[in-house]
């Protein structure tokens, strides 16, 4: 697992496409440390086309999908996430992982929460757009959250890196904390939809 620290980022040339981010992102994550801000950079220097990523683009009406796009050889997952308008996640944690989000299109809106209080409606500490281009940065030090695409008119496409990967997270209910532990599952994977929702072995 790369441990992640923070200091300034470095001066990069930034990627020309995906396929050149993921290049970029291998290597800042190869080693046993990486850098917070780096990644953040790197991830935003990306210019979302939609001609990269439209391979992996699948909705569902229900719920927001999941498309596994690099496995970043066992050091990160960096996942496509398709919101329809109206969905959202639950406010959830993320087990010792730091978790990066780029917005590709659209906008969505993160709500972020303190741990709760047994029995204890959760707080709300912080509630922002995520605008295109932009990237967000969590960990379970800096609180819980939740995502959604509050638009009833336009879908959201995010990219999120988790470091390391995780195959399960807690979700919580907002009004009493109450926690529930959640499979993380994929719809497809490099591209190639699943018969069913399949989680991955690590
Ligand atoms: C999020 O709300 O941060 C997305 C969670 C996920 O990876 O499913």
């Amino acid at each position: 697992m790369a441990q992640l620290r923070t200091t300034k980022p470095y001066d990069f040339t930034p990627p020309k496409d995906l396929d050149g981010l993921i290049a970029m992102l291998h290597e800042a994550l190869d080693g046993d440390e990486a850098d917070v801000n780096h990644i953040s950079a790197i991830m935003e220097s990306y210019r979302s086309n939609d001609a990269d990523w439209s391979k992996y683009v699948q909705f569902d009406k229900h719920k927001y999908t999941r498309h596994l796009v690099d496995r970043g050889n066992g050091k990160f997952n960096l996942i496509l996430l398709c919101w329809a308008e109206g969905q959202g996640s639950c406010i959830h944690d993320h087990p010792d992982s730091h978790c990066f989000m780029k917005i590709l299109d659209g906008q969505l809106h993160e709500s972020k929460y303190e741990w709760p209080e047994k029995g204890k409606e959760m707080t709300l500490i912080g509630s922002r757009p995520l605008e295109k281009e932009s990237v967000a940065y969590i960990n379970d030090s800096l609180g819980l959250h939740r995502i959604e695409n509050k638009s009833h008119t336009t879908p959201a496409i995010s990219l999120h890196l988790y470091s390391p990967p995780f195959q399960m997270c807690r979700s919580f209910d907002q009004r009493s904390g109450k926690e529930t532990w959640c499979k993380m599952t994929f719809t497809s994977q490099m591209g190639i939809k699943c018969s069913r929702l399949v989680s991955l072995p690590y």
